[in-house]
């Protein structure tokens, strides 16, 4: 049920803040994205980082999707939640060794491994435990994303991967390694992408980094070419999804496979993002020397996004009506930093104290990413099928 078609009065009893998901909208995406995928014989694994909630974690692990984890407890996480552990894949620059243990313990499907080091000391931990390790080795291609540059992951400055200039090294620390196979080949260059340029060019870099094992012997089994499908913040209603098929062609066309290589997706944002709003109430209309200000209940602690990456949402005032008189609101939240502020200057129609505003596009990294700062309330959350606040 889209947010607008809800029935106000029946939202308004609710306490705010609260992220609203929007289940109907969560399955269509997902379903999308794996008729998508399937037709091409590629994988997907979510990467939970975008959003562990329970019940979007059910959704997509019943559809077969696999999980990308990035710590020990996300590990865990899909595990509990159905994920069968040869679906599970682990990367990140800083994993510990109780997390590589559990990792190791649970027999996953591989580990995307970001430094010769983490290589040794899963070699390791492997062989103390009478345990083999599957690795992807991640390389850091040197591929500009196009993107904010807190979220480009793929360049030579960010300190994701081993560097093209340790390559040679790291293919003779894996041969002499007793407790790991080298299963595949893994890439990540950054999120919210939305320039398919950028993948092409990935995938030249891809297939640069297969035929340079493959020429010294060694056969690439998975090519893991990471997340970052980005989607389209200002449009939430009219482009609810991104173009799945547009963007696996692009991997379909461009990445060489001799027919052998399984191809695997860790999407996060494109496949969640849409189907959250974040649905706070206006405390005070305040009309400032040279600004009007919507101060709402929901802060920076609930929707770390504009604070942190100057990202952009869609803000609405959920019943109104098209004729409604507006003003340009700083719309802000109630936390002592300047940087609350969820959008300077937003034409909104007219707002009191108590009216609904729904923060669109907030699925996302989101409620994942809120925060206890101001020691304010855990942030609560409804299901459009339930429609229950838990
Ligand atoms: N794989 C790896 C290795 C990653 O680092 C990430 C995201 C993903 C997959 C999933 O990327 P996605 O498909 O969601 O773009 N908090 C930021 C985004 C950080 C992304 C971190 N890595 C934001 O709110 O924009």
């Amino acid at each position: 049920m889209q947010i607008h078609q809800i029935n106000l009065d029946r939202l308004k009893e609710f306490e705010t803040p609260f992220y609203y998901y929007d289940m109907e909208l969560l399955h269509r995406t997902l379903a999308a994205a794996k008729v998508a995928a399937d037709k091409r014989g590629f994988h997907i694994h979510y990467a939970l980082k975008a959003n562990f909630n329970d019940r979007i974690l059910q959704a997509i692990q019943s559809l077969g999707f696999g999980a990308d984890c990035v710590s020990g407890n996300e590990v865990q996480k899909s595990l509990d939640m159905g994920f069968p552990a040869g679906q599970i894949t682990f990367a990140g620059v800083g994993k510990s060794d109780k997390e590589i243990k559990l990792a190791l313990k649970e027999q996953i499907f591989a580990f995307n491994v970001e430094s010769i080091e983490e290589l040794q000391v899963i070699d390791t931990l492997a062989g103390e435990l009478g345990e083999r390790a599957n690795v992807s080795l991640r390389i850091n291609p040197n591929v500009d994303a196009h993107t904010h540059h807190y979220i480009t992951t793929g360049l030579d400055e960010n300190k994701f991967g081993v560097p093209n200039s340790e390559l040679e090294q790291a293919a003779s620390v894996l041969r002499e390694c007793q407790h790991v196979d080298l299963v595949g080949l893994h890439f990540h260059v950054g999120s919210q992408i939305t320039d398919m340029n950028v993948f092409k060019s990935l995938c030249v870099k891809v297939n640069e980094w297969k035929n340079w094992f493959e020429e010294r012997g060694t056969q690439i089994k998975i090519l893991n070419v990471g997340g970052g499908l980005g989607v389209d913040y200002h449009h939430p209603d009219t482009q609810p999804m991104p173009d799945f098929e547009a963007y696996f062609d692009v991997f379909d066309k461009f990445l060489e496979r001799n027919g052998q290589q399984e191809v695997h997706f860790e999407l996060g944002r494109a496949l969640v993002a849409q189907a959250g709003s974040l649905v706070s109430r206006v405390l005070y209309s305040k009309s400032g020397v040279k600004k009007n200000f919507l101060i709402l209940d929901a802060g920076m602690t609930e929707l770390m996004r504009p604070a942190l990456y100057q990202a952009f949402h869609k803000i609405e005032r959920l019943g109104s009506h098209a004729d409604a008189e507006e003003l340009n609101y700083d719309v802000v939240g109630p936390i002592c930093e300047s940087s609350d502020c969820f959008g300077k200057e937003v034409p909104l129609p007219v707002s009191k104290r108590g009216d609904l505003i729904a923060i669109r596009t907030a699925g996302a990294y989101g409620e994942v990413m809120a925060s206890r700062y101001n020691l304010r309330e855990e942030i609560r959350y409804v299901y459009s099928d339930a429609f229950q606040l838990v």
